[in-house]
């Protein structure tokens, strides 16, 4: 259990150069590494001022989270269903289902540091 939670500390954040700048009610898709190779691919989204950051894959049915205007300024969304996600908790909204993955993200400057 230690080891777990140290290693959760221990973990370096990727920066994400120019991520600061995503205006408000936007999203953008980010890839980080290669996905074919372990790699992660991204949505970072803004929200009431907030950066935050969602895994794409969709928890619903493996659909991919898309970029672009979010939902009612608030939610990003899987355009394979059409369920909406709030990219600040990744909780489904109005249907039953999974959380999508959220991960930290600390604005810097105009940049931004994801944890993975
Ligand atoms: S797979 Fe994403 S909404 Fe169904």
């Amino acid at each position: 259990m230690f080891s777990k939670l140290f290693g959760a500390f221990g973990r370096k954040p990727v920066l994400i150069q120019g991520a600061g700048k995503l205006p408000e009610g936007q999203s953008k898709r980010v890839e980080i590494g290669d996905p074919l190779a372990g790699g992660v691919e991204i949505v970072l989204a803004r929200t009431g001022g907030k950066l935050c950051a969602v895994d794409r894959l969709c928890p619903h049915e493996g659909g991919r989270i898309t970029d672009g205007p979010l939902v009612n300024g608030k939610y990003v969304v899987c355009p394979l269903h059409n369920y909406k996600f709030d990219p600040t908790s990744g909780r489904a909204v109005g249907v039953a289902c999974s959380d999508a993955k959220t991960y930290r993200v600390e604005e810097d400057g105009g940049d931004a540091r994801v944890w993975l």
